[in-house]
């Protein structure tokens, strides 16, 4: 331990010399989190400076700290109620894995309880599961901080602070912003820069207005809000409540900690004294301005000089380290390094970023060497276990080839992480096409083409390559454009990834809701019919324009194959097309769709065509059938659920098959099946 080193040590413990008053059970002020009287669980801890933290790095997982007492709120709409109702600040920081690279997130909750154990982690910040989630019997109060995208929560960005009332999807949220009193103009703050921030909490009952402030640590309180929200809590929460912070991480995690808090039920939080609150532990900044050196001999510098190389070489080294193993010489040729990627991607940049699925970001870039475009999605994967299975299957993955299908280029492998390299698409994924505003609707001309290259996609993957190839994951999102519009399938096989050394006591479906054939949801078991069926409300998708499963805030959620099964019923198939197409396209082709679309999401799979069929149908070598409405009978599973909007999903359910032997997870079966 040198003398920087031990001084270092003493200041600290001389800022951990703190005040922590706990007058009385609906008032505190930690100013670090010495005896403070919190409840700890999941990985939360308080460090012997005395800061609090939530959770580490490691992913999937979470950390509560409640304070032990509970606060009495009064319910009762009597005007004798004192302003404000509750104030609240504390000062946080985020420092995510990788620079930009973080999740996912911090939240305050006022709960009728502090027994988090059935909560999740990663987007549900350890507060609800997808049982929970909305169910107005919650109670809870939440302001987040969050720092990932989630659609199916309605997330506006990942940077952003949100009020949460039972439910993950805010009532109200604003990008992190302050409004630094003197200036007048607003700050973009970035949640997951690594430094400490404030962030301010007043509720005013008698105009039930909720305000939401954040600013930098050094600054004071700015006078305007990021969010001034009318809420009436009295309708939230109860008598009784704990508060508390949560912290989750998910598939890209951070360090998240707490400094200091304060707290007041009868008054105006007091401010913390930034003086006293502990020091962060050291950590590399995403922007580091370089600090002063003083230099006191030429020998001294020489060997300042000396480790500072040292350092950087080893943070560089750090910073490109990948997992390589022996038995991937053999991949060798496909195999990317990290720091070509890293350097692609612009050291993935969120300008970079064009999308996040269900299993991790997909970044633009540049290969320096070849000057060739390609996506570069990261797949965080934490189990060592069918590793090489998997990167096995990826070698095969590469070698398939067909000009509907996103091509695979190569992997490449970190700690916890895999990287896959595809064939850039410019115009982006299909669903951007069909459901949002910020593209041109697709011509019927382009989507029947589209279906088509799909189609043909699928049947080589099932029928026309060597081994079968299940996709598993089929849907408009999947679905991605080349620049002639030209539908190319990608993602295949990756669904594979989350099968290998997960599966102990549960069995993992992996895909879509509203494209799980129902007997997928029952056995587990994929297969070319469950592909097929996904691939069926995926015609209905582009036909219609709709996602498979609407909410609408109606008792009735639309099921878009109740939808068009009406329509046919009716007699008027056509009544089901896209609106946005305004008529202009060939009744026939789109009366054939909706048709076919129908036949392949029938609730029997030996009912269902198979790719070469429905091949023949879409490029008129066959025509379908004569069937009648009645005769068919389609049900999509989770008809009738709420709270999925087609969102991405890996359901679990207990194994009735005993462990690692479902059928479609049995270590010897593959998506390839061998000898056909
Ligand atoms: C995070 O904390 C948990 C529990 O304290 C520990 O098991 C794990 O190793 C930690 N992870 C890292 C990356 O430090
Ligand atoms: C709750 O309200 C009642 C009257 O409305 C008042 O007598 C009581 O002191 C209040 N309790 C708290 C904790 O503010
Ligand atoms: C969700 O949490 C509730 C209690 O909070 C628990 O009863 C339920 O089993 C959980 N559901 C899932 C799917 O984990
Ligand atoms: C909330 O913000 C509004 C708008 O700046 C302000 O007028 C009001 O006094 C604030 N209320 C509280 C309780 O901070
Ligand atoms: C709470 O508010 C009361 C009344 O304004 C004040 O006297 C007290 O110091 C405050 N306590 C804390 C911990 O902020």
């Amino acid at each position: 331990m040198d003398a920087s080193t031990r001084a270092l040590l003493l200041l600290t413990i001389l800022f951990s010399i703190h005040f922590c008053l706990a007058q009385d059970e609906n008032q505190f002020i930690y100013n670090g989190f010495h005896g403070a009287n919190l409840h700890l669980d999941g990985v939360a801890k308080i460090h012997p400076n005395g800061l609090l933290q939530l959770t580490n790095i490691s992913r999937q997982q979470m950390g509560h700290a409640f304070y032990k007492i509970p606060v009495s709120f009064n319910t009762s709409s009597s005007s004798s109620i004192p302003f404000p109702s509750f104030s609240t600040n504390f000062v946080f920081a985020m420092v995510p894995e990788l620079p930009d690279t973080g999740g996912n997130g911090i939240a305050f909750t006022i709960s009728p309880f502090m027994a988090f154990e059935h909560a999740v982690p990663s987007q549900y910040l350890g507060l609800f599961n997808i049982s929970t989630n909305g169910l107005p019997t919650n109670h809870v109060l939440a302001i987040e901080l969050d720092t990932i995208q989630n659609p199916e929560f309605e997330d506006i960005d990942n940077n952003h602070v949100g009020i949460d009332v039972n439910s993950l999807k805010s009532v109200q949220s604003a990008t992190a912003t302050y409004f630094p009193t003197e200036e007048g103009k607003n700050i973009r703050l970035k949640l997951l820069n690594g430094d400490p921030m404030q962030l301010w909490i007043d509720y005013d009952a008698a105009h039930k207005i909720l305000n939401v402030t954040i600013a930098p640590v050094r600054s004071t309180k700015p006078n305007r809000p990021l969010l001034s929200t009318p809420i009436d809590l009295s309708q939230v929460l109860l008598e009784n409540m704990y508060i508390g912070l949560s912290a989750a991480t998910g598939a890209f995690s951070s360090d998240h900690y707490v400094l200091g808090w304060s707290f007041n039920r009868t008054g105006p939080a007091q401010s913390l004294e930034t003086s006293k609150l502990p020091l962060l532990p050291p950590h590399k900044k995403s922007s580091q301005k370089p600090s002063n050196i003083i230099i006191i001999s030429p020998i001294a510098a020489i060997f300042v000089l000396i480790m500072v190389i040292g350092a950087v070489y080893f943070r560089r080294r750090k910073k490109y380290e990948e997992l390589r193993e022996d038995w991937e010489t053999e991949y060798g040729p496909q195999r990317f390094s990290y720091k070509n990627l890293y350097i692609a991607t612009k050291g993935f940049k969120g300008t970079e970023l064009l999308g996040a699925g269900g299993f991790g970001k997909v970044y633009r870039g540049t290969l320096p060497t070849s000057d060739v475009q390609v996506a570069v999605k990261r797949v965080s994967h934490d189990s060592k276990q069918g590793m090489k299975e998997f990167v096995a299957e990826i070698a095969s993955m590469r070698r398939l080839r067909h000009r509907n299908l996103v091509q695979l280029l190569g992997y490449c492998r970190r700690k916890g992480e895999l990287l896959l390299v595809y064939d850039y698409m410019p115009s982006g994924s299909l669903d951007k096409f069909l459901f949002s505003n910020e593209k041109p609707t697709l011509s019927w001309f382009h989507r029947f083409q589209v279906l088509k290259g799909v189609a043909s996609a699928l049947l080589y993957l099932h029928e026309e390559w060597e081994q079968v190839v299940l996709h598993r994951d089929v849907k408009a999102s999947n679905v991605l454009l080349d620049a002639d519009l030209n539908g190319r399938l990608g993602d295949f096989g990756l669904a594979r990834l989350y099968d290998h050394g997960t599966c102990l006591q549960t069995t993992h479906v992996v895909g879509t809701v509203g494209y799980l054939a129902p007997e997928l949801t029952k056995t587990g078991k994929a297969t070319t019919r469950t592909d097929v069926f996904a691939f069926g409300a995926f015609m209905l998708e582009v036909a219609c324009g709709k996602r498979p499963i609407v909410l609408q805030g109606l008792p009735e959620d639309l099921i878009l194959v109740d939808m068009v099964m009406e329509c046919w019923r009716s007699g008027a198939i056509l009544d089901a097309s896209d609106p946005k197409l305004e008529g202009n396209y060939s009744a026939e082709e789109m009366e054939l769709v909706l048709k076919l679309g129908l036949l392949c999401s029938q609730s029997i799979p030996a009912m269902r065509p198979n790719m070469r069929q429905v091949m023949q149908y879409l490029d008129g070598s066959a025509s379908l059938p004569e069937i009648q409405a009645d005769r068919i009978v389609c049900t999509s599973a989770f008809t009738g659920s709420n709270d999925y909007e087609a969102s991405d999903l890996v359901i679990s359910f207990s194994s009735s098959f005993g462990k690692c032997s479902a059928p479609s997870l049995s270590s010897n079966e593959s998506i390839l099946h061998k000898g056909r």
